[in-house]
């Protein structure tokens, strides 16, 4: 692609490509912020309220939160929901959740409402909840699995019993601006809209329900909102080079001056010890390295076979804060359509653009290495992938046999230069390709996936 460029970026003034190269750039940032996946286009979060009753002075609804990410999971310490009531609404009770303040119900005498706040917070409940207080799908701690890992349990919902709302489905209004944590910021919600009343069919499926009215709130998650910098990176070796690419340098952050403590820790500092995990910090306190990325994932390419060959993936936390539970990679590489075994990981094929076969979701074996343990601890979690060869693709050559695109738990890892991929031996000496070129193919690039 690089060398299609060039004549064109040759015949250009230079004050003419400046000016092309601020409109991508501009359509770069703008698609960052837009909150769209490529490998997940359709990914939400769907909030459903189903309103079950009409009170004297309210209504009873059920609140149902629908994970339609295929791989972004909400961890512990959880979700947590907040909206605007549009009219004087407070909350008489709850179940299967509870608003995280009461605030000031001081103008009710007898009946305390639960919450007289006009912006609440709403948190799950914690596993071992009375049954009194449960709901279906609640008491989770707030935890929300992702749609491919675990479609169980990637559903949560409360009931709230409202008053001094509406009372018919003509002087109900809907609460406005929606909020979801996970906990941290990341995700932006749309509007609520009235939809067709659900329906629900009873266990023997004899009988259908409906709610007496519905409404619904899609919340899109944008990895740009939800931090600064990547939190992962990868790095990438094979048996045909003895050369280790390592992630880049500075990759999710660089090592500021030693003067400033706290950026980082000596992974021999006796310091480790003393690492307590706060309540409510979840910025990452990491190990010392080049890179600085919480999590690193490192792709072997081991061994080469008449029929199929062997990856090696290693994925390595540099965290002191964190130990990843029900974690989750994805990885796109083309030989995906022909994964023969993935050893001690789960596996399941994604398939964003229907027949397009090339990428990948593996997470943990349950109570085996679904735990990725914070470093300093064992920190490692390590897999082997056997793919079959198809003799009209397969080639250790251009770095073919390196993943296209990996993400850790929903979040796009920095990737190595392509140029830098361990080369097989005797290709000879490889052109180079002019920088603007590259910088010029890698904007194109971006672009075209933002519009296909
Ligand atoms: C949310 O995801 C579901 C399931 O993939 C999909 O049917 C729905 O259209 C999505 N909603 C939006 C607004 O994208
Ligand atoms: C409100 O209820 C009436 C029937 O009682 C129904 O015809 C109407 O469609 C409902 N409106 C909404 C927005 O649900
Ligand atoms: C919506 O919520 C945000 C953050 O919670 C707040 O800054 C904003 O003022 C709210 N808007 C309305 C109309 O309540
Ligand atoms: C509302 O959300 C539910 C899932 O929570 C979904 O089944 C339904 O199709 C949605 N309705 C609309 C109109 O988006
Ligand atoms: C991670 O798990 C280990 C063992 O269960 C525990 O000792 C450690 O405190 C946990 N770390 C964090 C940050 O939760
Ligand atoms: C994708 O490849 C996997 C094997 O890696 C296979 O099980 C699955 O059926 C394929 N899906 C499609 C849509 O071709
Ligand atoms: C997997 O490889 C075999 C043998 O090369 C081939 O026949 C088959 O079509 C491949 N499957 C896919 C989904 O590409
Ligand atoms: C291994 O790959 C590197 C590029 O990462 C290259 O500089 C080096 O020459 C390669 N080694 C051999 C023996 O080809």
């Amino acid at each position: 692609m690089g060398f299609l460029l060039t004549p064109t970026i040759q015949s250009f003034s230079i004050a003419s490509s400046g000016i092309l190269f601020l409109i991508l750039l501009a359509c770069t940032f703008f698609t960052s912020t837009e909150a769209y996946d490529a490998l997940d286009p359709h990914g939400n979060i769907t909030i459903k309220w189903d309103i079950m009753s009409w009170t004297p002075d309210g209504y009873v609804a059920v609140v149902t939160m629908h994970n339609f990410q295929q791989y972004r999971h909400i961890a512990a310490p959880g979700w947590s929901m907040g909206w605007t009531w549009a009219k004087k609404e407070v909350i008489w009770s709850m179940t299967g959740g509870q608003t995280t303040e009461q605030g000031d119900c001081s103008k009710f005498k007898g009946n305390i409402p639960h919450c007289c706040k006009k912006d609440p917070t709403v948190v799950d409940l914690m596993p071992g909840t009375p049954y009194n207080q449960q709901v279906a799908n609640c008491c989770k701690g707030g935890v929300l699995s992702s749609w491919v890992q675990d479609p169980v349990n990637s559903v949560a919902s409360f009931q709230v019993s409202v008053g001094r709302g509406g009372t018919t489905n003509k002087t109900v209004k809907v609460p406005k601006n929606f909020t979801l944590k996970a906990p941290g910021p990341g995700y932006t919600c749309g509007r609520a809209k009235i939809v067709r009343p659900s329906l629900f069919i009873q266990a023997d499926k004899r009988r259908t329900t409906q709610a007496l009215m519905t409404w619904n709130v899609t919340c899109t998650y944008s990895q740009f909102l939800a931090q600064k910098t990547p939190t992962c990176c990868v790095s990438l070796s094979s048996f045909y080079n003895d050369t280790i690419v390592p992630c880049p340098t500075c990759a999710c952050g660089c090592q500021t001056k030693s003067s400033q403590r706290g950026s980082c820790v000596e992974a021999d500092s006796p310091h480790i010890q003393s690492v307590v995990p706060t309540k409510n910090n979840f910025a990452p306190l990491v190990q010392c390295t080049r890179h600085m990325c919480p999590i690193r994932i490192h792709w072997h390419v081991k061994l080469n076979y008449k029929e199929y060959w062997r990856v090696k993936v290693t994925i390595t936390n540099f965290n002191y804060r964190m130990n990843y539970s029900d974690w989750n990679m994805v990885v796109q590489h083309p030989n995906f359509d022909n994964l023969t075994q993935s050893f001690s990981f789960n596996y399941k094929p994604l398939t964003p653009y229907g027949d397009i076969n090339d990428t990948g979701m593996l997470w943990g074996v349950k109570f085996y290495n679904d735990l990725l343990m914070q470093a300093g601890h064992v920190g490692n979690v390590q897999s082997e992938l056997l793919f079959r060869k198809d003799t009209s693709t397969f080639t250790f050559d251009k770095g073919w046999a390196f993943p296209r695109r990996i993400y850790f738990n929903g979040d796009n890892c920095v990737m190595p230069p392509p140029d830098a991929y361990p080369w097989l031996p005797n290709t000879g000496s490889r052109k180079t390709v002019p920088l603007l070129a590259l910088i010029m193919a890698f904007l194109v690039t971006l672009v075209f996936y933002a519009y296909a």
